[in-house]
């Protein structure tokens, strides 16, 4: 089902495995008209089935991300992407390694740079120098975040260092399952970054997300819930949910 509201489009799916298929999908797309496209994807359990779909497209030869330049979303604060709580490292494993980005190609958030000002300064010059994101794909938090813009972050916000909430740090335990310590900062790209994208996608599945959907897609935009921000965009915004995750949205899905 196909809905436009307010002009982001809202495509609701059967399930978590229809949402990867739709997502591959967009990716393949924007790769077709632009080989070397600006992407970003996200981290957490929600884009697994898009990165197994991307690997078997990859491995069949269907579609080629060797060209693509890659923006990573967020880091926690003094963690190299060796490090085993790097969401650059498990990107690395969980996506990049299986599609074969190149490693110059991958854009990590500098969080071990000695000054994290200049440095995330830096990062927004390079992807201004490749003309911004062409996609960014997104995750939804279930404090409402995107990337690690926490409730509270402004609509014009920038790429930055960031405190996490309890709720983000106890999300990032549970995933790894107390394996390692969660820290209690971050960098992340901005709302106000990611709103100049020239497609968002925004990827919600489970009963679990389903509240919080209906706040960010039916109440007032606002801090409190970063991710309404991403109506904002306008057509450049398609959410794409699986039945479970839409189950509350009521008259926003007709
Ligand atoms: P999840 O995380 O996919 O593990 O639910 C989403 C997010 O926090 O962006």
């Amino acid at each position: 089902m196909n809905t436009a509201v307010d002009r982001w489009k809202l495509t609701v799916v059967p399930d978590a495995r229809a949402m990867s298929e739709a997502a591959a999908d967009i990716v393949a797309e924007t790769v077709a008209a632009k080989p070397d496209a600006v992407i970003s994807v996200p981290t957490g359990s929600t884009p697994l089935g898009m990165f197994d779909v991307l690997a078997q497209r990859v491995s069949r030869g269907a579609v080629d991300l060797s060209r693509i330049q890659l923006f990573c979303l967020d880091e926690y604060v003094g963690v190299s992407p060796d490090d085993p709580n790097s969401l650059t490292g498990w990107l690395q494993d969980a996506l990049i390694d299986r599609v074969g980005i190149p490693s110059g190609h991958v854009h990590a958030l500098p969080a071990t740079a000695d000054d994290l000002s200049a440095a995330t300064e830096a990062y927004e010059h390079a992807l201004a120098a490749l003309g911004g994101l062409d996609l960014a794909l997104l995750g939804l938090g279930p404090n409402g975040h995107i990337a690690y813009n926490e409730p509270g972050s402004p609509v014009d916000s920038r790429t930055r260092v960031v405190d996490l909430t309890p709720e983000s740090i106890a999300q990032a335990a549970a995933y790894w399952e107390g394996e390692v310590s969660i820290p209690h900062t971050a960098v992340t790209i901005g709302v106000g970054t990611l709103l100049e994208a020239k497609r968002i996608v925004l990827l919600v599945s489970g009963d679990a997300k389903a509240e919080m959907l209906r706040r960010v897609l039916a109440d007032p935009m606002s801090a409190d819930v970063p991710a309404s921000w991403l109506r904002t965009a306008g057509a450049r915004l398609h959410v794409i949910a699986d039945e479970d995750a839409a189950s509350r949205l009521g008259s926003t899905r007709k």
